[in-house]
C-alpha cells in the first residue's frame, strides 16, 4: 500500500532551474510543500550513476519528480545528437533505478510529443507509441524518452511502483532559452520579433515553411499536470498533456507580430528544416482524470513576454 503524498512528503525535484523544472518549483511552494529538495547541475550531475545512488541513499525521498534533461530544438537536437541521447539516457536511468533502490512510491517522468511517430495519426493517441518510424531530426532524443517510458512500465509492473511517464506539447514560459540556434521555435519567434520592433528592421526570417502545425502549453499549466499526476492514482503510466491552442508555425509568427505591435513581414528560409508536420497530442486520457489546461494562448503570451522583458 502506498503512501499518499502530503504537503511534508520529502520529494527530490530535478532540474529545479530549467523552464519546466522552474515552474514546478514555483508551484510546490505556492501550494506548500514544505519539504522539496533541489540541486543545481553543478552541485550533482545526474549523469554520475555513483553520486546520483549515494545521494537516494541518503535523502529517502518519498516521491521524485524529474525535469532534468537535455533539451533543445531543432538544430540542437540535430547537431548534439550524441549529447541528447547519452545525457537523457544516463540521467533519467540513474534516477529511476535509485527511486526504486530507495522505496520511492511517486514519480513523474517527463517525456515529449517527439516520442511519437513522425506520421502518426492525429491527434495522437498515448497507444500509438512506436506504432511507426520516428522524425530523424530528434530520433536520439526521442529513443532516450521512449527508454525512459519503457523503465518506468517495467518497473511498475515487475516492482509495483507508481511511475508516471507524462507527454507535454511544446512548452513555453518564463526562464526558456532563447538562443536562436538552440532554442525552441516559439522563443525563438518572440525574440526574433521583439529585436525586430527594437531594432527597427521591416522583417523576420522563420525556418522552414511556415506550414508545420504545432500544439502549445503554457509551462504553469504543465507544472500544475505535474502535481496533480503525482498525487492521482491513475491505470495509465503514459499520459498525454496538450492545450489543444494548435496553428501553423506561420499564424504563430502572425500572432506574436500583432501581440508585440510590429509591422514587419515575414520571410521565409526554406532551406532549414520543417520538422514533423503535425504532433496534436490527443488529450481525453488526462482529461478523463479530470485535468485540463487552463491558461489560453493569449494569456500565456501576456505572461512570457512580460517576463521576457523583464531579462532583457
Ligand atoms: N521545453 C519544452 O518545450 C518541452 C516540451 C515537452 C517536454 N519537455 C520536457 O520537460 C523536461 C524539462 O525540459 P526544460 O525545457 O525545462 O529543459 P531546460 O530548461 O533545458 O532545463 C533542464 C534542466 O535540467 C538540468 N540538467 C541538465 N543536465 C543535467 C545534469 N547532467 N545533471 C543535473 N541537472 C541537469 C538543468 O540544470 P542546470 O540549470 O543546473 O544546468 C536544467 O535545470 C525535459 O524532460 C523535456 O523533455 C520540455
Amino acid at each position: 500500500m502506498q503512501k499518499k503524498i502530503n504537503k511534508n512528503s520529502k520529494i527530490f525535484l530535478a532540474g529545479h532551474n530549467g523552464l519546466v523544472g522552474s515552474a514546478i518549483y514555483r508551484k510546490l511552494k505556492f501550494d506548500g510543500y514544505k519539504n522539496v529538495v533541489v540541486k543545481t547541475k553543478k552541485e550533482l550531475d545526474l549523469r554520475d550513476q555513483k553520486r546520483v545512488f549515494l545521494f537516494f541513499k541518503k535523502k529517502k525521498f518519498h516521491a521524485v519528480i524529474n525535469a532534468a534533461a537535455t533539451v533543445g530544438g531543432i538544430h540542437a537536437n540535430n547537431k548534439y545528437k550524441a549529447d541528447f541521447i547519452y545525457n537523457n539516457i544516463s540521467i533519467q536511468s540513474n534516477i529511476i533505478h535509485a527511486s526504486y533502490l530507495n522505496n520511492v512510491e511517486h514519480m513523474i517522468f517527463l517525456g515529449s510529443s517527439c516520442v511519437y511517430p513522425k506520421n502518426s495519426k492525429q491527434p495522437i493517441k498515448e497507444k500509438y507509441l512506436l506504432s511507426g518510424e520516428l522524425e530523424k531530426t530528434n530520433e536520439p532524443y526521442a529513443i532516450a524518452k521512449i527508454a525512459g517510458i519503457k523503465m518506468c512500465e517495467s518497473y511498475n509492473s515487475q516492482y509495483g511502483t507508481n511511475y508516471k511517464c507524462l507527454m507535454p506539447t511544446n512548452t513555453y514560459g518564463p526562464n526558456d532559452n532563447y538562443d536562436l540556434l538552440t532554442s525552441h521555435f516559439y522563443p525563438a519567434l518572440i525574440r526574433k520579433v521583439h529585436e525586430a520592433k527594437i531594432n527597427k528592421k521591416k522583417n523576420i526570417t522563420i525556418w522552414g515553411n511556415g506550414k508545420s502545425y504545432r500544439e502549445l502549453i503554457y509551462v504553469d499549466d504543465l507544472a500544475d499536470a505535474c502535481i496533480y499526476f503525482l498525487k492521482k492514482k491513475t491505470k495509465h503510466s503514459l499520459i498525454n498533456i496538450g492545450s489543444n491552442e494548435e496553428r501553423r508555425i506561420i499564424d504563430y509568427a502572425k500572432f506574436v507580430i500583432k501581440k508585440v505591435g510590429v509591422k514587419i513581414k515575414i520571410k521565409l528560409d526554406k532551406k532549414k528544416p520543417n520538422g514533423t508536420f503535425r504532433k496534436k497530442l490527443d488529450t481525453n486520457l488526462a482529461n478523463k482524470y479530470g485535468w485540463k489546461a487552463k491558461i489560453s494562448l493569449d494569456q500565456g503570451f501576456d505572461k512570457v513576454y512580460r517576463s521576457f522583458l523583464s531579462n532583457s
